[in-house]
């Protein structure tokens, strides 16, 4: 009986270790991505840098059919008039706490200028300027960025940063500027304003 409690235990725990903290990801295919024109490896790896953003537009999606036309929307804005290889981002969250397969991991973005080859960029769907993303929204973005670690594509000390504190934007909003300056890797970079 011991013995089955032990063995019980064993595989309880064993489970556990390995269980990932990355989080369920829409990938490119199922939100019905366009190829990307070219990718390039991030030239830091793993990533020193998280940079947060907002969308503004597209507005806040709060279903998964809502969230895959949103990330369409933006993929086609950026690559046909903007004239980018791909979709800015690393990866975006959407309002039911899914995150969406940007260029992924290790890639270089269009997100942040002097950034994009050594970070992680990754956006929150919405305008966060005075309301805040949902919690399901924070905790994936917390689960992305632990998930990153883990995976060895984000620097262990990496630093959290807001996109404002890398160029004149109000990106990722005040209300969600203030939350992530809460959050554990948040640096101030050598601002003093802030
Ligand atoms: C990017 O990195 C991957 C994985 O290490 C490698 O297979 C690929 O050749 C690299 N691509 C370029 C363009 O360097
Ligand atoms: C998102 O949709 C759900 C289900 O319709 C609803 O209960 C919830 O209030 C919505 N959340 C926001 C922030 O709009
Ligand atoms: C911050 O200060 C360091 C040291 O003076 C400098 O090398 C770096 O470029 C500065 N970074 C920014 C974002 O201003
Ligand atoms: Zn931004």
């Amino acid at each position: 009986m011991l013995r089955v409690v032990q063995t019980a235990l064993g595989l309880l725990l064993c489970t556990q270790l390995a269980t990932s903290v990355c989080p369920d990801t829409v990938s490119r295919q199922d939100w019905g991505a366009a190829p990307p024109v070219s990718r390039q490896n991030l030239t830091s790896l793993p990533a020193p840098y998280v940079v947060i953003h907002h969308t503004y537009i597209p507005a806040f999606c709060n279903s998964t059919g809502a969230c895959e036309v949103a990330m369409r929307g933006m993929q086609s804005y950026h690559q046909q008039t903007q004239h980018w290889s791909d979709i800015g981002y690393n990866f975006c969250v959407g309002g039911t706490g899914e995150v969406y397969e940007g260029r992924g991991w290790d890639v270089v973005g269009t997100h942040a200028p002097n950034y994009n080859d050594r970070s992680t960029g990754i956006c929150f769907i919405g305008d966060f300027r005075t309301e805040l993303p949902t919690p399901e929204m924070l905790a994936a973005a917390k689960s992305l960025i632990a998930c990153g670690v883990e995976r060895g594509s984000v620097s262990a000390d990496y630093k959290l940063l807001g996109h404002s504190q890398v160029r004149s934007t109000e990106c990722p909003g005040t209300a969600l500027l203030n939350e992530i300056k809460t959050w554990p890797q948040w640096d101030a970079l050598n601002s003093t304003s802030t």
